[in-house]
């Protein structure tokens, strides 16, 4: 059944569904450079679907986000260990960008991740990836720490995250 969440014009904000996960793969290859295998997307959906959305527009999946929980240490409370929610990826194709889709969806993930009980939301983005600094940003997210060469061509990483409060 499909759990739809949100409606921002024509573009939808719902669950994803494991017959999503092809146009997920087409989307994350055309817009960014980091791949996953088949067996990972679908370890996600089943572990997280609260948090493993997808824009649709017309019937056509656009876009998507896609998270996971673990357990740590805390980005903000010393010596602190908590559960916390990890975003792997987000992408909106290129033709669908700057219409609040990317901020919709993170928007839901948010509350996914809540649902599951977790302190925070983390993820890594690339320094020089203006645009998604903004998002997050603007989300509430700040910026904890620079991970250096933390992606294979050498580029380093801010590590973002955000603090629930229940
Ligand atoms: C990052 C991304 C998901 C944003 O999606 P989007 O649907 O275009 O974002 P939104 O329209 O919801 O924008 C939300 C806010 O993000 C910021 N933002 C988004 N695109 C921006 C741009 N090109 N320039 C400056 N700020 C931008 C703005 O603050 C914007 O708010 P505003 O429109 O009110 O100014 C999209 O650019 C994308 O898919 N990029 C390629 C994949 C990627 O980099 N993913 C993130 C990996 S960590």
């Amino acid at each position: 059944m499909q759990v739809i969440l949100r409606q921002i014009g024509d573009c939808v904000i719902r669950r994803c569904e494991a017959s999503d996960l092809i146009s997920i793969m087409e989307i994350n290859m055309k817009t960014l450079p980091e791949h996953y295998s088949d067996y990972f997307y679908e370890s996600l959906l089943a572990e997280l679907p609260e948090a493993f959305l997808v824009a649709e527009i017309g019937g056509r999946v656009i876009g998507y986000i896609m998270c996971k929980t673990e357990y740590g240490f805390s980005n903000f409370k010393k010596l602190g260990f908590v559960k916390k929610g990890h975003v792997v990826s987000v992408a909106i194709l290129d033709e669908h960008r700057r219409k609040g889709i990317g901020r919709t969806l993170v928007e839901e993930s948010l509350k996914g991740v809540q649902i599951k009980k977790c302190d925070e939301l983390y993820l890594e983005v690339r320094c020089s990836n203006n645009e998604a600094v903004r998002l997050y940003e603007k989300m509430g997210f700040i910026i904890k720490q620079r991970l250096k060469s933390y992606y294979r061509d050498g580029e380093d990483a801010y590590l973002m995250t955000i603090e629930f409060t229940y």
